[in-house]
């Protein structure tokens, strides 16, 4: 788009001048030789026209091709290790090759097609200036017109046949500009997240109620089917699910990063459905540990007070303590002020996870959602830190979602998620003689049964 407004529109000036310049002097000398001059030009831009259509297909497809070829150099990068791990270099440097020549096979294309329709043009541009050169000597010779003004007319003309031509090649670099537009205007205009009329600050210390909720990601796949519960304030609940079954999900709903839809049921806290609750309000007072914690390319510090806009380090040492990662920056040589690295590769598993809880406890907000945040952390850290928790929030709804029964012991009540149902709930200790799931996963993680279900550890 810049070089399209840097070098053609900037030129729609000269042309427009030198089109309307040489039109008037060619009227003025002779007006029948300007009428067959002009004659060919609508044919030539209307030619120019419909070719439009076809380049800027054939841009957009390049366009297309080349997201394609860097998202997999970009991937190949990010997951270098994953690539190494597997022995897989080759068979990703033939699929980028394989990409990449399908990208260099549709800009060779292309350059038929413009190479096509610029050699037309000239032709028929040509053409166009033998017919005034074969009239204007006809003319000529039959007295109508001067052999100075068939000259002068033949040399405006010229002046004429190279703007029309420009334009032309304008409209293909139009097409190639209006492809660029789209796709921006494709982000530029997707909708933002916008609060309704009237959404309030309410008061987020009340119980959280999910009636009924229906929701799934496509239309006409249901991923949650139908899910109640309600955690009084104050109390922690515990959620234990196989993969897939919709834990995650619940709890992206809930933070408002989907949006339920009318109708499919409500989430309320304190009452309110959060769909009336102002999203930063409800985000502010949620503290999530999403299930992948990401870390950005800072300092340990920075990554920890990402919640707040100026936050001493005290209160950042204070969440660390919480999350068990204070020894573990102790260990660094910088400390506080160690820089993580993208995405946090110089940190553990465990390490990481214990950054976006520490992250997380900064937000001090009455509601804490860990999203099976400690499964990278060892039984004993994981105790810790769940007592850390519980003096820390005493007076905070805790959802805890977890594969380990060690860590949902303590929850005042659980619930387990099967395909988008909630098949059992109670209290864990009702739960570990139900006969259900709990129970099977309980005594296979006490060691009381062998293992083979998919909750095995
Ligand atoms: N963004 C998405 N678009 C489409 N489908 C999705 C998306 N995210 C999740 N899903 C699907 O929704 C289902 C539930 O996913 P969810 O992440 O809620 O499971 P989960 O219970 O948290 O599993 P896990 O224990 O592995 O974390 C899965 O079948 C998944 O494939
Ligand atoms: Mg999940």
């Amino acid at each position: 788009m810049r070089t399209f407004v840097a070098e053609q529109l900037t030129a729609v000036f000269r042309i427009v001048i030198l089109i309307a310049m040489s039109l008037y002097f060619m009227i003025s000398m002779n007006v029948g030789m300007t009428a067959i001059a002009t004659a060919p030009i609508p044919f030539i831009l209307a030619y120019s026209i419909i070719f439009r259509k076809e380049m800027h297909e054939g841009f957009r497809r390049c366009d297309e091709e080349e997201g394609r070829v860097s998202s997999a150099v970009q991937e190949n990068l990010t997951g270098v290790r994953v690539v190494r791990a597997f022995a897989n270099e080759g068979r990703e440097r033939d699929r980028f090759e394989k990409l990449n020549e399908k990208y260099t096979g549709m800009w060779v294309h292309m350059g038929h097609v413009i190479g096509k329709f610029f050699s037309t043009q000239d032709v028929l541009c040509g053409l166009q200036i033998l017919l005034v050169t074969v009239f204007g000597a006809v003319f000529a010779v039959q007295g109508r017109m001067t052999s100075g003004e068939y000259v002068a007319f033949v040399a405006y003309n010229g002046m004429l046949s190279f703007p029309i031509r420009r334009l032309g090649r304008m409209l293909s670099e139009m097409a190639k500009a209006g492809v660029s537009m789209d796709r921006l205007a494709y982000v530029m205009n997707s909708e933002p997240e916008h609060d309704r009329p009237g959404a309030v600050d309410a008061d987020m210390t009340g119980d959280i109620r999910f009636e009924n909720v229906r929701f799934g990601y496509e239309e006409g796949h249901e991923i949650i089917k139908g899910v109640d519960f309600t955690v009084p304030h104050g109390t922690t609940l515990g959620i234990l699910g196989s993969t897939g079954s919709g834990k995650s999900t619940l709890m992206l709903l809930l933070d408002k990063l989907y949006e339920l839809p009318e109708g499919q049921g409500r989430i309320t806290v304190g009452g309110v459905d959060i769909r009336d609750i102002r999203t930063e309000h409800l985000r502010r007072n949620i503290a999530m540990v999403l299930q992948e914690p990401y870390l950005f390319s800072r300092s340990i510090a920075d990554n920890i007070a990402m919640a707040g806009d100026h936050m001493d380090l005290a209160e950042v040492e204070k969440a660390a303590q919480a999350a068990c990662l204070t020894e573990a920056i102790d260990g660094f040589r910088e400390g506080f002020n160690t820089f993580v690295g993208e995405r946090g590769v110089t940190l553990s598993g465990g390490q990481k996870q214990r950054t976006a809880i520490a992250r997380a406890l900064t937000q001090d907000a009455p509601i804490m959602v860990l999203d099976d945040s400690l499964s990278a952390v060892d039984n004993q850290t994981d105790a810790k830190i769940r007592a850390s928790l519980e003096e820390r929030f005493g007076t905070a709804t805790i959802i805890i979602i977890s594969h380990r029964i060690t860590t949902l012991s303590k929850a005042d009540q659980v619930i387990v998620l099967e395909d988008g149902r909630i098949t059992e709930r109670g209290t864990p200790e009702e739960l570990k003689t139900a006969g259900g799931v709990y129970q099977k996963i309980y005594e296979i993680q006490l060691g009381l049964r062998e293992g083979g279900a998919a909750h095995g550890e």
